[in-house]
């Protein structure tokens, strides 16, 4: 059998998702791992996986993105988050794989407010899990190969997902109270979109290191609120507003956190759409698998269907 194309770590959360059926939408073979055939806490298991299905590239999106938790556990965090990304790199040089790292505006301590983060601005976590994905970072980044990016995004969210714009839609359609932070600022991304731009970075031959991945322009929080409710024909829901501190979360997260994506821009010969324009299109994506879901309980987006350990063609 031809070389598999890709291996896709985190399938079955909301990127992975979106990267496994944008392979298959371009006619390439991709294995999607998550937790139970790659547990990224296990060395041996990463490298055993990788050994067996021996990608062309690793677009390793698994991670343990609960932020407030992961201040609850450090270990695991920068465990799953940070060491497995080294044995992954590890496995990518012994089977000459290519490998795309998901990173996070997090890393950045958001103290540069009004200019964006260009993709050599240094650096300062502000949680553990800002420092957990630094320390993978760190990992892809010292192999120092041409076929590895580490690509950061921000805000992700995508069909199916648990996500804000979902949680915002549920609240407002259960006629719940809205709530939202004004003072936290960054670039909403929506997974569609970035899946593409990964892939399609992977086919640049595009030089390696960092690259900023997330969809154009940016907004508070609130104003994502506003525009998602807008969108869907609920613009006259009320949104109260409040400030980050209010909420005491555990974990500190960046006031400023919009990325310079004019690496990638360049490397891709495009610029991203538009954040507006992606929540429409997150919106139709969305209605369409949720009623794909109650047709059919094996369609991603539906709790008792299964993307796990599945090869996707
Ligand atoms: N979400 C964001 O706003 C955001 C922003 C910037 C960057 N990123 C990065 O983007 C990537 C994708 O994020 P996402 O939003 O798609 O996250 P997600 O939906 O939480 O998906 C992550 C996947 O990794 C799996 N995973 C967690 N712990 C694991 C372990 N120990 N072993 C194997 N798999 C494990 C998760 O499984 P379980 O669900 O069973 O735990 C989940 O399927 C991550 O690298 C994240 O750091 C995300």
């Amino acid at each position: 059998m031809s070389q598999l194309d890709y291996l896709v770590t985190g399938a079955q959360g909301q990127l992975g998702r979106a990267v496994t059926a944008a392979i298959a939408q371009r006619g390439r073979r991709a294995f999607g791992v998550d937790v139970e055939e790659m547990p990224l806490e296990e060395r041996g298991r990463i490298l055993s996986t990788l050994l067996t299905h021996r990608p062309r590239w690793i677009v390793h999106c698994g991670a343990i993105t609960n932020v407030d938790g992961c201040e609850q556990d450090p270990l695991a965090a920068h465990r799953v988050n940070g060491l497995a990304t080294a044995w992954i790199a590890e496995a990518a040089g012994k089977i000459d794989a290519g490998l795309v790292y998901v990173s996070t505006d997090f890393v950045f301590d958001g103290s540069q407010a009004g200019t964006p983060y260009a993709v050599d601005a240094a650096p300062r976590p502000l949680s553990i899990y800002g420092s957990s994905k630094r320390l993978g970072e760190e990992a892809v980044l010292g192999r120092e190969r041409d076929d590895h990016y580490v690509v950061r995004t921000s805000w992700v969210y995508g069909p199916g997902g648990r996500n804000f714009p979902r949680a915002i839609l549920d609240r407002a359609r259960a006629g719940q109270p809205l709530k939202v932070v004004t003072d936290q600022v960054g670039s909403p991304t929506l997974t569609l979109d970035l899946a593409e731009a990964l892939l399609d970075l992977c086919d640049s031959g595009a030089p390696g290191g960092i690259y900023h991945a997330t969809n154009s322009g940016h907004c508070s929080w609130h104003e994502f609120a506003r525009a998602v409710l807008r969108a869907a024909d609920l613009g006259d829901v009320e949104v109260a507003t409040q400030l980050a501190a209010d909420l005491a979360r555990p974990a500190q997260r960046p006031a400023w956190s919009v990325l310079d994506n004019s690496k990638l821009d360049a490397a891709l010969g495009r610029s991203m759409p538009t954040y507006t324009d992606a929540i429409a299109r997150y919106l139709a994506a969305e209605s369409i698998l949720l009623a794909s879901a109650a047709a059919d309980p094996g369609v991603p987006g539906n709790q008792s269907g299964t993307l796990r350990g599945k090869e996707y063609k």
